[in-house]
């Protein structure tokens, strides 16, 4: 590979992670706008709803308790974290770790080619809009069904490529059976919005963000709501993920090995607004590196989805109209998080992250 493939993506990618190396002050274009929105942490009653799935040996009083448990989260919060889902964390996050410790020449090998969310590959920045704050995370994509191209995936540490592969086939298992306890949360059969996506489309988005001089004046991720269908989110043990709730960030607290679910953009459509997906951002520290492993599934980039005809009615009218996957992805990266207005019936409607107080 010539270097100039390495850096197609653009002559001025350089990770976060050199740039931390140096500086005393992060670099104008990192400073993120102004936001007096108050964040609370450790409040009782005031966290994002934990989930127990019982490793799914769920009676079926256990069963309507999960049901009942995740639809209510997902229309208040948009967001819960489940435990017992017998699902194992620690090497996913282990060899991700290890990838972003090696030399920066050989990270530099998998650069991602575009941006977006297109190819399998290692970068800094997603958005192209012009008005864009840079982020302090560096990334590394994998576009992980319907086709995994292992070649373009590390080949170091050795075990990458096998461990991220059982994730995402543990990550499909898991979103297929949240799905249906969504399903049955608004009353539809259990297999309703697995048929109503597809073939799936899923990746997993590893997050590393760096130790920061200046932490209070940057972001992780700026304010967002998820595009894609379901997320499902692994944390190490250091907050920065704050969730939106009534006008307050809230921090979502990392649980040793509880996985992190939100409902993404195509989900709060297709249950036409029954379901939310809510706006989150994250912090970075001063002197601790955070890794988060986001894996989101949706359906493939030319299928359409549309609210479901049985969540509409007098009492509950069509908020959103239907929208094909890949132009709205195109939007998204085009017009960063204010493209979610692309999918709202009423033109007027602004997503919620557009009417937060700044200054
Ligand atoms: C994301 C995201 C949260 C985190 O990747 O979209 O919101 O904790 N990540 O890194
Ligand atoms: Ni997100």
């Amino acid at each position: 590979m010539t270097k100039g493939e390495i850096f197609a993506m653009g002559a001025e990618f350089v990770p976060v992670q050199e740039l931390s190396k140096s500086l005393k002050a992060v670099p104008k274009n990192y400073i993120a706008p102004e936001d007096k929105v108050p964040v609370v942490t450790h409040e009782p009653g005031k966290s994002v709803p934990v989930v127990d799935l019982c490793d799914f040996n769920l009676s079926p009083e256990q069963h309507e308790r999960v049901v009942r448990e995740i639809a209510s989260a997902s229309s208040e919060w948009g967001f819960f974290q489940v435990i017992n889902h017998g699902i194992d964390v620690t090497k996913p996050q282990k060899v991700s770790r290890e990838f972003f410790e090696l030399p920066k020449e050989e990270k530099l090998k998998y650069a991602a080619k575009e941006y977006g969310f297109k190819s399998d590959g290692y970068g800094s920045k997603i958005s192209n809009a012009a008005d864009a704050v840079q982020l302090w995370r560096d990334y590394f994509f994998l576009c992980t069904s319907p086709k995994r191209n292992l070649d373009s995936w590390p080949a170091q540490p050795l075990q990458y490529k096998e461990v991220m592969s059982g994730l995402s086939d543990d990550f499909l298992m898991l979103t297929r059976k949240i799905l249906g306890f969504l399903s049955e949360g608004v009353g539809l059969p259990t297999d309703y919005f697995e048929k109503r996506f597809g073939v799936p489309n899923q990746s997993i988005l590893t997050n590393y963000y760096p130790g920061c001089p200046e932490p209070d004046k940057v972001l992780g991720i700026e304010p967002h709501s998820d595009f894609g269908g379901l997320t499902l989110l692994l944390q190490d043990g250091i907050p920065g993920l704050q969730v939106l709730q009534n006008n307050t960030w809230v921090v979502v607290e990392p649980i040793p090995g509880a996985i992190t679910i939100n409902i993404s953009d195509l989900l709060e459509l297709m249950s036409n607004g029954r379901y939310q997906s809510v706006i989150h951002r994250v912090k970075v520290n001063a002197s601790r590196p955070r890794m988060s492993i986001a894996s989101n599934y949706s359906c493939l980039f030319d299928s359409t989805v549309a609210p479901a005809p049985e969540l509409i009615d007098e009492d509950h009218p069509q908020l959103y109209k239907p929208v094909k996957f890949g132009d709205y992805v195109q939007e998204v990266v085009k017009k960063g998080p204010t493209g979610k207005a692309y999918m709202f019936i009423n033109h007027d409607s602004k997503p919620e992250y557009m009417l937060l107080p700044k200054h």
